[in-house]
């Protein structure tokens, strides 16, 4: 099948165990980074390459994700839901999908990476060529933590998910462009010690059956956001990256620098915004210190508190918290009230949804 009728496969199922608690109650695939769900950046990403037939793999969370994304028609793609029965693995994703793909050349995108300036001239290049797969790689710290790829004479030799010695610093990353010979590869694989049917097991069948798996190294800024600390960093970056935005107000009391962003219907009163930082819709920031590299999401309440470097999520009210907040991720619907005692220390919280906490 021609190349030009690429479509996409993003995975959102999964347990998101290395970011609880905020995944008992939601998908990490719906985690806002700059206010906007990782997923949304994701299914943005294949349309500007020019893919609008996407299928969306899903598991336990499957209401959460059909209810934030619908049927594509905000994005300006068609969205079709593959439900997985339990989180067997990337290749196992890839399996159950093969109906919807309908052996029509893939780009598979985990739903929890975040590519800086997106994929498409990887993808565009996929388009012209006569390679069975491409795979993106970027240098990293810890190429344990991935699956890493060991090339020889400019071609990728071998694959190998998360070793404990790695032999390269060459991350594979979490998009993968497929033809129909996927297919016969995943159907071959046999379930890894940890129990998965491995993408880097299936790209490494492809390697050993002599098809052409392409690599490409990427320069731009990549993030797995599976884990905490990562989304206070992509967060930082993304805001870094974004423009001033004031669709809300800001009354003339309060004080702003930097790049900040006022969603529509936000309130900013007598409070000090040092930007870049993000004010969700019908937020109510006041008598407050924010910022920098902060995102406040929709329908929070802030009074009398003072919050750096940090991501709150939606319907949270934050009052009177004398310690300042910094390196916190605050779920949904958390409720936090202090004594208003102005203390010069800080406090790093990771608060799961519905959180409460009074300083008595
Ligand atoms: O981020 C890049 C890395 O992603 C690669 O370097 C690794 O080779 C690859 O295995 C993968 O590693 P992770 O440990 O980060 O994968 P994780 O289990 O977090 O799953 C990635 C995404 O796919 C996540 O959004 C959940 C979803 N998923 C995962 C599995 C195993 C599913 O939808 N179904 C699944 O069965």
């Amino acid at each position: 099948m021609a190349k030009e009728k690429l479509r996409g496969l993003i995975l959102s199922g999964g347990k998101g165990e290395r970011l609880r608690p905020f995944t008992y109650s939601g998908a990490k695939q719906l985690v806002p980074i700059a206010n906007k769900p990782v997923l949304f950046y994701v299914i943005e990403d294949l349309v500007a390459c020019g893919i609008t037939d996407i299928g969306i793999v899903v598991g336990d969370t499957q209401a959460q994700v059909k209810e934030a994304v619908g049927d594509g028609d905000r994005f300006g793609a068609r969205v079709a839901y593959i439900q997985q029965e339990a989180p067997l693995g990337i290749a196992h994703a890839v399996k159950i999908a093969a109906d919807f793909l309908a052996d029509h050349p893939f780009v598979l995108y985990l739903g929890d990476n975040l590519v800086l300036g997106g994929v498409a001239s990887f993808v565009q290049r996929f388009r012209g060529d006569s390679s069975n797969c491409q795979i993106l790689l970027r240098r990293v710290d810890t190429p344990q933590s991935f699956g890493v790829a060991e090339m020889v004479d400019g071609r990728v030799a071998r694959v190998v998910e998360k070793p404990s010695q790695p032999t390269s610093d060459l991350a594979v990353i979490g998009v993968y462009m497929f033809d129909r010979h996927v297919f016969e590869a995943v159907q071959q694989l046999r379930p890894s010690a940890r129990g998965e049917l491995e993408i880097t097991d299936t790209i490494q069948y492809l390697i050993d059956k002599g098809l052409a798996v392409q690599a490409q190294e990427l320069n731009q800024y990549w993030m797995d956001t599976g884990k905490m600390g990562d989304i206070l960093e992509a967060n930082a970056v993304v805001l870094d990256a974004l423009p001033s935005r004031m669709e809300g107000s800001i009354d003339s009391a309060s004080r702003v620098g930097g790049k900040v962003i006022v969603e529509r219907g936000a309130q900013v009163i007598n409070s000090v915004l040092e930007g870049p930082l993000i004010i969700g819709e019908e937020s109510r920031i006041v008598d407050s210190q924010i910022g920098p590299h902060t995102s406040i999401y929709h329908h929070c309440q802030v009074e009398g508190s003072r919050i750096a470097n940090s991501v709150v999520l939606e319907h949270t009210l934050i009052e009177r918290v004398g310690y300042r907040i910094e390196d916190s991720l605050i779920g949904r619907y958390v409720e936090l009230r202090g004594d208003g005692k102005t203390e010069e220390r800080c406090c790093a919280l990771t608060l799961g949804d519905h959180s409460q906490i009074r300083a008595v």
